[in-house]
C-alpha cells in the first residue's frame, strides 16, 4: 500500500463570513485531496469567536496555544463582530497565535485575474507579494502615556527593529523572489527615520551579496504607495516593516479588484510552530448571513497552506481551478458575478 502523508489542520472559522469561507476552503481542499491524491488532510474545528464568548465569557480558551501547537497548520476564516464585541477583544487570540508561534513573515500575494477588472484603469497585470515583518517594528507596543487627560498630556510609542529581525524577513523575501521573478523591493522611510531604517538599508546592502541573482531596489513608503497605483506591474516581492507592510498589503489587495480575492499566510519559516493561513479580508458583518461572500480569498489561502505543507501539485491545481472559474464569471457579486458562496465554491470544485 502507498503511504500517504497526513496533515493535521486546525480550523478556526471565527465570526461572520469567516465561517462560510472556511467551509468553502475545506470543500475545495477535500476535493483536491481526492482528485490529486497522495496526501490526506485531517481537520479539527474550533468554534471560537463571539458566540463562544457569549457562552463561556472568553473568545477562545486561555490555553489555545497548547491546543494548536500539535497541528501542522492553522486555517482561520476571519474574526470580529464589532456590534457584539469590541474588536480589541475578538482579535486577542489571533494576535496571541501570531506572536506565540513566532509567525514573523506575513505573506500576502496580490494579483489580477482575467475576468476580474482591477480598480486601476489601464493596468497591465499585477502579480506581487507583500512580505510584512510581523513580529516587531512599529507594533511592539513600547511606550507610555503621561499626564493622561490633562492639557499637557503626552504619549510615546517607539518602534523596535532588531538586526536579526530585519535579516530574517529579508532572507524570506530573497528566497521567495528566487521562486518568482527574482526582484525584491525593500520599503522604508530611511530619509526621515535615520536610525531604524538606515539599519535596514545597511542590512540589505550586506545581504545582496548572498543573492546576486535577485535584482533589488529600495523605495520610501510614500513613493511606494504612489507606485503601487501608478505602475504596479513593477513589483514582484515587496519587503516592508510591520506598519508599512500592513498598509501596503491592504493597498495591493484593493487595487487587484476585491478584498474577496486576496489570501495570506502568517509563517513561522523555521517551522518550530504551526503557521496560520487566512484570507486578508475580515468577517464582513455587512454581508454576513447572506451567502454571497466570495470564497476565493479563503480557497487561495488553502492553496498557500498546501504549498507550505509540500503539496505543490494540489496547490497549483486549486489555483488554476480558481483562475478558470473567475475567467468564466462563475463568481460572487463583489467581482461582477451572480453566484452564491456555495455555487461559486461548487464551480471551483467542478473545475478541479
Ligand atoms: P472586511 O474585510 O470584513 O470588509 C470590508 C468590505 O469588504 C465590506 O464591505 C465587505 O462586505 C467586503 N468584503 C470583505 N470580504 C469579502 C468577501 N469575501 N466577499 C465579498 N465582499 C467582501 O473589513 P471591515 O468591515 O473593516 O471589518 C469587519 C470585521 O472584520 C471587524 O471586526 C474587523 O476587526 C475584522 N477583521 C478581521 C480580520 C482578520 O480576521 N484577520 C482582518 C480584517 C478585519
Ligand atoms: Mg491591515
Amino acid at each position: 500500500m502507498i503511504q500517504v502523508k497526513t496533515h493535521r489542520v486546525a480550523l478556526y472559522p471565527g465570526d461572520g463570513i469567516g465561517v462560510d469561507v472556511t467551509d468553502a476552503a475545506v470543500a475545495v481542499l477535500q476535493a483536491a485531496q481526492s482528485v490529486i491524491g497522495g496526501f490526506a488532510l485531517e481537520f479539527e474545528r474550533f468554534d471560537w469567536g463571539v458566540n463562544h464568548h457569549a457562552k463561556h465569557g472568553e473568545v477562545a480558551p486561555a490555553n489555545l496555544l497548547d491546543v494548536l501547537r500539535p497541528f501542522d497548520a492553522i486555517f482561520l476564516g476571519a474574526v470580529g463582530f464589532p456590534e457584539r464585541l469590541p474588536d480589541h477583544e475578538t482579535l486577542v487570540p489571533l494576535i496571541k497565535i501570531r506572536q506565540g508561534f513566532d509567525q514573523y513573515a506575513c505573506v500576502r500575494p496580490a494579483r489580477t485575474f482575467p475576468g476580474v477588472p482591477s480598480l486601476l484603469a489601464g493596468y497591465k497585470g499585477i502579480d506581487m507579494v507583500v512580505v510584512r515583518e510581523n513580529s516587531e517594528g512599529e507594533y511592539v507596543n513600547n511606550g507610555g502615556r503621561f499626564r493622561v487627560g490633562q492639557p499637557e498630556e503626552s504619549a510615546i510609542q517607539t518602534a523596535m527593529h532588531t538586526r536579526s529581525g530585519v535579516e530574517r524577513i529579508l532572507r524570506h523575501g530573497f528566497e521567495l523572489a528566487r521562486t518568482r521573478r527574482s526582484r525584491l523591493t525593500m520599503i522604508t522611510k530611511s530619509n526621515a527615520q535615520k536610525f531604524s531604517f538606515v539599519m535596514w538599508d545597511e542590512i540589505l546592502e550586506e545581504m545582496r551579496a548572498d543573492y546576486p541573482d535577485v535584482e533589488t531596489d529600495k523605495q520610501h513608503v510614500d513613493a511606494a504607495a504612489m507606485n503601487f497605483v501608478r505602475r504596479p506591474e513593477h513589483f514582484d516581492v515587496v519587503v516592508a516593516s510591520n506598519l508599512f507592510g500592513d498598509i501596503l498589503s491592504d493597498l495591493s489587495g484593493a487595487i487587484t479588484g476585491s478584498l474577496g480575492l486576496n489570501p495570506s499566510a502568517n509563517l513561522n519559516p523555521d517551522r518550530h510552530f504551526p503557521s496560520l493561513f487566512e484570507p486578508v479580508h475580515g468577517s464582513a458583518p455587512d454581508i454576513a448571513g447572506q451567502g454571497i461572500a466570495n470564497p476565493v480569498a479563503a480557497v487561495l489561502s488553502g492553496a498557500m497552506m498546501l504549498e507550505w505543507l509540500g503539496e505543490t501539485k494540489a496547490a497549483a491545481s486549486i489555483r488554476s481551478a480558481v483562475e478558470d472559474s473567475l475567467a468564466a464569471k462563475e463568481s460572487t457579486p463583489d467581482v461582477g458575478g451572480s453566484l452564491t458562496t456555495d455555487k461559486a465554491t461548487g464551480a471551483i470544485v467542478e473545475r478541479l
